[in-house]
């Protein structure tokens, strides 16, 4: 048996009134690729802060032992001299450098003291080689869409030489393609001797690739897989996470679906930024009431740009097409007048357009229905706070209280909070935009039943989300976009993985 690389012995870390971790033991074998799993806030980004020294040697208590020693690291540029590196689960590149910049931020390559760009560059090319990118360093970050992002942040790791690579939910934000190429990648470096640990809420990525995994629950070691010893299955790690056995991943919906209630009538709009280019192109859409409707399609299809430029007009020049509720056409051309129609857009981008981080859960819950919890434009700080916690029971939502920040949750929590931010206006259309992107199974199960309670209540849900089995999971109806048309209408019973390829592909080839 190889030798462990790494073992963090009896960790334990408290944040004011909170114990996050609890003695928690993790042990890594040298060449592996170790998973790390656990639900939303069993502190899964924690332990790994705590490794990498994001919190230092003297917040915590117990041991790390990385390569044979003893390890007390003051900072991240400690561990990263010993050889660790971690690739944070929100992106940590600075979008207005070029590739080259990037990669050698901190430790810029010098001659002379001055930097060296010919070096920089050419040491550049080799790293980008070693991840498969195939792209000029000269190139600015912001100009890359997330998965040559993610690659650029894997190469970066690369320069500074780790033996060890932890990778904080690298797979969220991609597309299925990307993220089939960042898992061969990382088998690639597991051939050249590289150690992973890798978190992720994907189940069926987990199990394709590593070769031991750990469950953490509520800031416990559960236990620790080892693929050919232990028999691995997604229900397994499943009833490791939640502590109790999940038969079914989708939630049963019995609603009786009524008459059209909702729909979008020719929407066409301009790109904001190419002049003249069409990227929405005589779109239609009817959402009856009590029904979910999904969007199905490939990331960059337009499916984002349809929500945002029907609410509020957030997105797109020239917009052109009607809005009809119950019927009768609306006004939605500004955020107001959206809400004021009963129509909410939970975006997908929850760090900087969903949520003030720097506020507690009271406040952003109910800040998009301010008028529910004030009399006379004042606030009633007694309702806002039974509202707030009403939703957070609901929600489960892991916090001390509502009055800590949303800024520390764990990155699914801050989800349900942008959630139940619009649910609380209690609208009778609800667009969700990658609802349940970084969120745990049994988390996604609560989401699903919310969508479903809604959904009872004759409300009209449409759902855009690239996790194709999702999308068949819980809609009752299925359009398919690509290129900024509808390029497919599905009925539950025709929707299936490949009739929705089908949709996809075959417009592609028109496109062609
Ligand atoms: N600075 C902080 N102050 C108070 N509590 C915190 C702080 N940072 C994290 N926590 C709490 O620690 C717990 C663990 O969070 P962590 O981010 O490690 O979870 P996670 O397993 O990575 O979850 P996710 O899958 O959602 O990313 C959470 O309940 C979170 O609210
Ligand atoms: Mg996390």
């Amino acid at each position: 048996m190889a030798e462990n690389i790494l073992e963090m012995r009896n960790i334990i870390k408290e944040f004011p009134g909170v114990r996050v971790l609890k003695d928690v033991n993790f042990a890594v074998q040298r060449g592996s690729i170790h998973a790390l799993v656990g639900e939303n806030g069993a502190g899964k980004s924690t332990l790994m802060n705590v490794l990498s020294g994001v919190y230092p040697f003297g917040t915590y208590s117990g041991d790390i032992v990385f390569e044979g020693k003893a390890c007390q690291f003051k900072n991240i540029k400690d561990s990263e001299q010993a050889g660790i590196a971690i690739i944070h689960q929100e992106l940590a590149l600075i979008p207005y450098l070029s590739i080259g910049e990037n990669l050698f931020l901190g430790h810029e390559k010098t001659s002379r003291g001055v930097i060296d760009w010919d070096l920089t560059y050419n040491e550049a090319k080799k790293l980008l080689e070693r991840v498969g990118l195939d792209e000029n360093p000269h190139t600015l970050v912001k100009d890359l869409n997330v998965g040559r992002q993610q690659l650029v942040e894997i190469a970066k790791a690369l320069g500074k030489n780790a033996k060890l690579l932890i990778f904080d939910e690298p797979t969220a934000a991609l597309t299925e393609k990307d993220s089939q190429k960042l898992l061969e990648l990382m088998k690639d470096l597991q051939k050249n001797g590289l150690t992973s640990i890798l978190i992720s809420h994907k189940l069926n990525e987990i199990t394709e690739v590593s070769d031991s995994i750990t469950i953490l629950r509520d800031g416990e070691t559960i236990e620790t897989m080892i693929k050919g010893k232990d028999e691995i299955s997604e229900d397994r790690i499943i009833k490791g996470m939640v502590g109790r056995e999940m038969t079914e991943r989708f939630p049963q919906r019995n609603v009786k679906i009524g008459d059209v209630a909702f729909e979008i009538r020719n929407w066409s709009a301009d790109s904001p930024v190419i002049e003249g280019k069409k990227f929405l192109n005589d779109i239609s859409i009817k959402v009856h009431k009590g029904e979910v409707v999904g969007l199905a399609g490939l990331m960059g299809a337009g499916r984002t740009e349809l929500a945002m430029s029907v609410f509020g007009h957030l997105y797109g020049k020239n917009i052109t097409g009607k809005v009809y509720k119950d019927g009768k056409e609306i006004d939605t051309s500004t955020v107001e007048k959206a809400i004021a129609n009963k129509i909410a857009y939970v975006t997908e981008d929850r760090k900087d357009a969903g949520l003030i981080l720097s506020e507690d859960i009271c406040t952003n819950i109910t800040l998009s229905s301010l008028n529910r919890v004030s009399q006379n434009q004042i606030i009633d700080k007694d309702k806002e706070i039974s509202y707030a916690n009403q939703f957070r029971d609901a929600l489960k939502i892991k916090s001390n209280n509502i009055y800590q920040p949303v800024g520390s949750l764990s990155g699914g929590n801050q989800q349900k909070v942008v959630l139940g931010k619009w649910i609380m206006t209690e609208p009778d259309v609800l667009i969700l935009d990658e609802p349940t992107r970084g969120i745990d199974v049994g988390a996604k199960y609560e989401i699903y039943t919310i969508i479903n309670q809604l959904a009872a209540k004759g409300k009209c849900v449409i759902m855009i989300s690239s996790e194709l089995p999702e999308v068949l999971g819980i809609s009752d109806r299925i359009y398919v976009i690509n290129n900024g048309t509808v390029t497919g209408e599905l009925s539950k019973e025709e929707a299936k993985a490949e009739t929705v390829m089908q949709c996809i592909v075959a417009n592609k080839k028109l496109g062609a």
